[in-house]
């Protein structure tokens, strides 16, 4: 039988406060700070890319009342009309994100643009002076990362990068267990993120009305090489290498980012990786099913792997292995302890008769090898936790906005999402070049190899 706890915010952080162990495109740099927003002002935000992310971020800021979406650019019409019309006509529509950095009276700029986009789409917004809520992948190549840091700290900005796993409440309990020495030791983080269809292939519909009158074909390929225009590429970019790093910067970035979070482990040392396009063949030129392994100057290991050919065992999870107990975290938090027994009866039964009579005498032996012979209640059970309450996209804003106003930390700034980022490219090179690739850390990128 399991111990049933919901969790929620209020009570999440006063346990925590009581200790829950118990439980370059020609932007010139602005000299300018960011505009002060007093807290009575509303936060001024435009968003740089209208895609399907970008609209269910426009709902989520929709529910701060402190903030307004007041300006829109995007490189497929359709896309732009429809953001325009989700705030109520409020928000004003661009075709080119340098006129939005440019605007005095924006606040914040949301990077919603396929991945080869958030580099520039970043460093030109940061030196303009806004902050930045950007998408996950921080970055498409690895080298990108410093820069776009340099840039934050050059211009004493926010920035959340937009994996919301470290604010749900869920992975804080995970996070606090596993520093109050709950699981003992631990040694294996174990993930997994798996799909069967073709929306989770990333085949999405592409709108009727899309044609080179409707789409920004120049102005999607950016510095991408030179293509002729394919509506497949500019709606499901995620299934090619020039615009994106596929599996590993899509989706394990989401799960690197959570668990270099619940492990307090900045960044991986090593990673190594195999992978191949088995059943979505004529989609793309990345790989449909990965398994990676990535080492931790902090002793452990993660594992990582995803299909797009299976999705059992429920799609997603981490599982978080210790000494002392097994945490699984996915739509709720499990706590398994160990149980376990030592179990030397095939040895000892090969020593001369008395000795193994008298080893198994032993009263600390029997304590050990005989779980029959311990004290009652001695076995520790499973804790379930859910969380209830606000979601981790809404926290993940509120710090965000929190960051804006306040001047305090995220728990994402562009360190962070450099690293989670970069441990997914990590994966990429070894699959790439067939061999373990390293980090270095002193200089905070790809070792050269
Ligand atoms: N955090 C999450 O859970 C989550 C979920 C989905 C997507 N994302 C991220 O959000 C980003 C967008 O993904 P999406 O699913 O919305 O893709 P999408 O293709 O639906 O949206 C991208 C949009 O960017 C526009 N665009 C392309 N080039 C542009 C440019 N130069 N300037 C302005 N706009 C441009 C496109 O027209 C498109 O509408 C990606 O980085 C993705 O990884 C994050």
């Amino acid at each position: 039988m399991a111990s049933k706890y919901t969790v929620n915010r209020r009570e999440f952080m006063r346990m925590g406060a009581l200790g829950t162990a118990a439980l370059g495109m020609g932007i010139k740099p602005s000299t300018a700070a960011a505009r002060p927003v007093a807290p009575s002002d509303k936060i001024t935000v435009g968003m740089i890319g209208a895609g399907a992310r970008a609209h269910q971020l426009i709902e989520t800021i929709k529910r701060f009342p402190e903030a307004e979406v007041v300006a829109v650019c995007d490189a497929y019409q359709g896309r732009i009309e429809r953001a325009i019309s989700r705030t109520d006509g409020r928000a004003k529509a661009y075709k080119d994100y340098r006129e939005i950095i440019q605007r005095p009276d924006l606040d914040v700029v949301v990077i919603s643009s396929p991945d080869h986009w958030h580099y520039q789409h970043a460093v030109d917004s940061l030196n303009a002076k806004k902050h930045a809520y950007i998408e996950k992948p921080l970055t498409y190549t690895i080298d990108e990362g410093l820069a776009i840091i340099e840039a934050q700290k050059k211009n004493n900005v926010a920035v959340q990068v937009g994996s919301p796993g470290p604010n749900s409440i869920l992975t804080q309990k995970a996070r606090d267990m596993i520093a109050s020495g709950k699981l003992g030791q631990v040694t294996m983080v174990r993930a997994y993120m798996n799909r069967n269809t073709a929306s989770g292939a990333w085949i999405y519909p592409i709108p009727p009305d899309a044609s080179p009158q409707t789409v920004d074909w120049e102005l999607f390929l950016g510095s991408a090489p030179k293509r002729p225009y394919s509506e497949e590429r500019f709606f499901r970019w995620r299934c090619y290498k020039d615009y994106s790093g596929g599996m590993s910067t899509d989706l394990y970035v989401h799960t690197c980012t959570t668990i270099n979070y619940v492990m307090n482990a900045p960044m991986c040392e090593s990673a190594m990786a195999m992978g191949g396009l088995y059943r979505w063949k004529n989609s793309r030129d990345v790989a449909d099913t990965i398994n990676a392994s990535l080492k931790y100057p902090e002793g452990f290991l993660v594992s990582l792997s995803g299909t797009f050919s299976n999705q059992g065992g429920g799609g997603s999870g981490i599982q978080f292995l210790g000494t002392e107990g097994t945490l699984i975290l996915g739509r709720t938090l499990t706590f398994i302890p160990e149980n376990v027994n030592e179990g030397n009866g095939w040895i000892v039964d090969s020593w001369p008769e008395k000795l193994a009579k008298a080893y198994y005498e032993d009263p600390k032996i029997l304590a050990e090898e005989r779980p029959s012979t311990r004290p009652q209640g001695v076995v520790a059970r499973q804790e379930v936790y859910q969380s209830e309450g606000q979601g981790s996209i809404l926290a993940h804003f509120q710090e965000f906005f929190d960051a804006v106003k306040n001047g305090t930390p995220t728990k994402e700034d562009a360190t962070v999402g450099h690293h989670a980022a970069s441990c997914a490219h990590m994966i990429n090179v070894a699959l790439d070049r067939g061999e373990v690739v390293h980090w270095d850390a002193a200089r905070d990128t790809l070792a050269a190899g």
